[in-house]
């Protein structure tokens, strides 16, 4: 039993302390930026969910600065530790716009700029990775946008989300996970999800079994990947057979004709592939639906470590390049 597995069933306390956190004072907008990378970053791929389904805007952005349109919207940078430079390089461009931005982080560079140039913050719970705090960033990042107006009241949604992990967690998610890692054992891990909730749950699988796996692993989203991905299967159907398993995830969101597409996809590339597994959501809200799937995508990340014999946790290479980079001009940090 590994220490991330541990963490991972933190995912409904995490939750309810998010549905629990006072109400941040933050300025008020319409729509909002999420600057973020990594276990972070996806905090802002779920909030741009939320806020689709309330029919307002997030935009997620995963790279240095901020997008060049940038104006009136807020900008929530997220960082778990602080210090992730492309994040500090958002903020900052913030603060030399004038525009006004929220930090949300356990500590590091990004609290301090905060402080000091009068932003508001959320200071995050530690934990001893980044994406193992996917509740708390992800909260947090909600109750910022939910204080600014950008989405609505989201205390009832992360309630709704710790109830149902905690349900799968109970049980039926562990034996989901078990069954699809011993499929996947040995193999690179494709997960396809629809539009939404299935595509950030995809990606999430996808980076969990590349972090806490240690292995390739890919996502695409329907419909899109009808349109090429699929032709992909069929001149190496060895390839597709003995050394990739496919993952569906399902939504009740998804559009009729996505769940369609899921189908008659899973059908045709059958024959030049293994489908390792289906996984569908569970709960009413969006919050419950997403975090009903990334739940067994984290297990199955980790039944893929300790099945490879090896600890989730440590993500030597991500934290080798950072310094690196540290040494080098031009960083921010
Ligand atoms: C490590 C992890 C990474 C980090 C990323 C950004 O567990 O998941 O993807 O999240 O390198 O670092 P932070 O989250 O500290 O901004």
């Amino acid at each position: 039993m590994s220490e991330m597995r541990d963490l991972i069933a933190t995912l409904p306390t995490q939750l309810r302390w998010a549905a629990d956190l006072d109400r941040p004072r933050v300025p008020p907008a319409k729509s909002a930026v999420v600057a973020g990378m990594g276990g972070s970053g996806i905090a802002g791929d779920v909030a741009a969910v939320v806020a689709e389904s309330e029919s307002t805007r997030v935009t997620v952005h995963k790279s240095y600065g901020l997008p060049s349109w940038v104006r009136d919207e807020l900008v929530v940078a997220v960082s778990h530790s602080g210090n992730t430079e492309e994040t500090l390089s958002g903020a900052r461009a913030a603060v030399a716009a004038g525009i006004p931005w929220v930090a949300v982080a356990t500590g590091g560079r990004l609290l301090e700029d905060a402080d000091a140039s009068g932003a508001a913050r959320v200071d995050i719970p530690f934990s001893p990775q980044p994406r193992a705090a996917f509740g708390y960033l992800a909260g947090g990042v909600l109750r910022v946008l939910e204080a600014s107006g950008v989405v609505g009241d989201q205390t009832g949604a992360l309630r709704e989300a710790a109830d149902v992990v905690e349900g799968a967690l109970a049980g039926p998610a562990h034996e989901a996970a078990s069954e699809i890692a011993d499929r996947l054992a040995g193999r690179v891990a494709v997960v396809y999800g629809g539009s939404g909730v299935g595509a950030v749950a995809a990606n999430r699988w996808k980076t969990q079994i590349n972090e806490n796996g240690k292995t390739p692993a890919y996502w695409s989203a329907l419909p899109e990947l009808d349109h090429n991905e699929i032709v992909g299967w069929s001149a190496h159907p060895e390839l597709g057979r003995e050394s990739i398993g496919v993952v569906f995830l399902h939504d009740a969101g998804d559009h009729p004709r996505i769940a369609l597409r899921a189908r008659l996809t899973r059908e045709l590339i059958t024959p030049t592939t293994t489908v390792a597994a289906d996984v569908s959501s569970l709960g009413v809200g969006v919050l419950a639906r997403l975090f009903s799937l990334t739940i067994v995508g984290d297990l199955v990340s980790v039944g893929l470590a300790e099945r490879a014999g090896i600890d989730p946790a440590p993500v030597a290479v991500i934290e080798d390049l950072k310094k690196r980079l540290a040494t080098q001009p031009g960083g921010s940090t």
